[in-house]
């Protein structure tokens, strides 16, 4: 499809390769359940919930029925030193599903300024705890934490820093845990890497315990390319944490409410973070909205000083928007009242089968799983990383299915609704994709 009669030459998309685009556009036009349709009518299945966001599928009235009659009712408050009852109802039902112990929330409006203001709180805490030298913030590499510029220094995809610098001074960055030599194919969880944490007590020994604030993962890294953890990784970050007082900062934008069958990954693997970052399906990507919880003691630590002073900071003129906060109350009852975060759950084996069956096509790697996110990542064609991946994305968007590609990894995270038929059908697409590639790339 083309753009048609639109001039596209205004909009400077985001991570877009702008002159390819607009030379040949894939424009979506109207979404409803499963698919997204194009400007000509053609029907295209989500097999990427949008951006990693739509998990109750696409066109849920509940979550428009809401924003609209919050925004006729209160179009905007400021939320500094004044406050509206649909932030605190929000704040509330989202604590609901957190992991026990993190019932403090600071509401931002994306996952980048989630990113930054877990950064932000994390050096604030230990200065209000009379540590002010636990300055150091680590990252993983290939870590993804969007696009400001904390989160762009802790996070570990050079690409991404490389026009920007110069970044943050005192960050550093542990291994990652990709291991295709001994996890190649692995089903969930990969059986080796748990000792990679321990690269966290290179970092220690380094810069010293005392000057380190906080270390800031994913539990599944996601947008590099869906890296589950290891069996025993996380547990093992978490207890060189605790040992050194270390605060643990799980970024979820991806990971949470339901993307691995849980509300978070904190659940799923029984490792709960003292900080936890959200934003995309808090509100089913209907409102840019994204928040921070934190456990109750990094947030006491901050309420000292005189009762009218301001313990934080920090904060956006958004925060907890009128819209945002309905937006998200509407989605978390929608999760609920479907058991999205369940179905998830129980259609994990189906899904998992289903996406190892593209073990057989050619050029493909490695296949990863856990949850409803999978990963196919291919060979890369020499010289020319990346060429793979892109032409699947074309291939698989014109047979009607939208996949997400990182260099040669195609990476996939329907909506939650998704049926058994219509995960073969999405297999489908990407097998006959990634043969037809296979044939014309050589
Ligand atoms: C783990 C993680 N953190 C942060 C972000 C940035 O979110 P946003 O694009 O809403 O700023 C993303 C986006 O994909 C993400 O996957």
């Amino acid at each position: 499809m083309s753009g048609g009669e639109i001039d596209l030459s205004a909009w400077w998309m985001p991570f877009t390769a702008n002159r390819q685009f607009k030379a040949a556009p894939r424009m979506l036009e109207r979404a409803e359940g499963m698919h997204y349709y194009t400007p000509d009518g053609r029907q295209v299945l989500d097999g990427a919930a949008g951006l990693w966001c739509v998990n109750a599928g696409h066109g849920r009235a509940e979550i428009a029925d809401a924003v609209g009659s919050a925004l006729r009712h209160l179009d905007y408050a400021p939320p500094f030193q004044m406050g509206h009852p649909l932030a605190f109802e929000a704040a509330e039902a989202l604590k609901a599903i957190l992991p026990d112990g993190l019932d403090r929330i600071f509401f931002v409006n994306s996952g980048s300024e989630a990113a930054d203001t877990a950064l932000k709180i994390a050096r604030a805490y230990h200065v209000a705890r009379g540590e002010p030298n636990r300055v150091w913030l680590v990252g993983r590499e290939r870590g993804y934490h969007g696009v400001n510029f904390g989160g762009l220094s802790v996070g570990g995809i050079p690409n991404n820093r490389a026009a920007f610098g110069p970044l943050l001074r005192e960050v550093d960055h542990i291994r990652h845990t990709l291991d295709l030599e001994r996890n190649a194919f692995a089903r969930g969880q990969p059986e080796h890497g748990a000792k990679l944490a321990d690269d966290l007590l290179r970092v220690i020994a380094e810069h010293g315990a005392e000057k380190i604030a906080a270390v800031m993962v994913e539990p599944m890294a996601g947008s590099t390319g869906v890296l589950p953890p290891p069996i025993g990784y996380l547990e093992r970050l978490r207890s060189i944490c605790d040992e050194h007082g270390i605060l643990l900062i799980f970024d979820e934008v991806i990971t949470g409410f339901g993307r691995l069958g849980a509300p978070f990954a904190a659940q799923r693997f029984g490792v709960t973070p003292d900080v936890l970052n959200m934003a995309k399906g808090l509100t089913n990507g209907a409102i840019p909205m994204g928040a921070v919880a934190v456990r109750g003691e990094v947030h006491d630590a901050l309420m000292n000083g005189p009762p009218g002073a301001i313990e934080l900071l920090h904060g956006y003129t958004y925060s907890g928007h009128p819209a945002a906060s309905a937006a998200m109350i509407a989605t978390l009852g929608i999760y609920s009242r479907e058991k999205l975060f369940d179905r998830a759950r129980e259609l994990e084996p189906y899904w998992q089968d289903a996406i190892h069956s593209l073990r057989q096509s050619p050029n493909v790697i490695d296949v990863r799983d856990i949850g409803l996110v999978g990963a196919v990542e291919l060979a890369p064609l020499a010289g020319r990383p990346g060429a793979r991946g892109y032409d699947v994305l074309c291939r698989a968007f014109a047979s009607g299915l939208l996949v997400r590609v990182t260099a040669d990894t195609i990476a996939l995270s329907p909506p939650l609704i998704i049926s058994e038929a219509q995960i073969d059908e999405l297999v489908d697409k990407l097998r006959t994709a990634i043969a037809d590639s296979s044939k014309e790339l050589q």
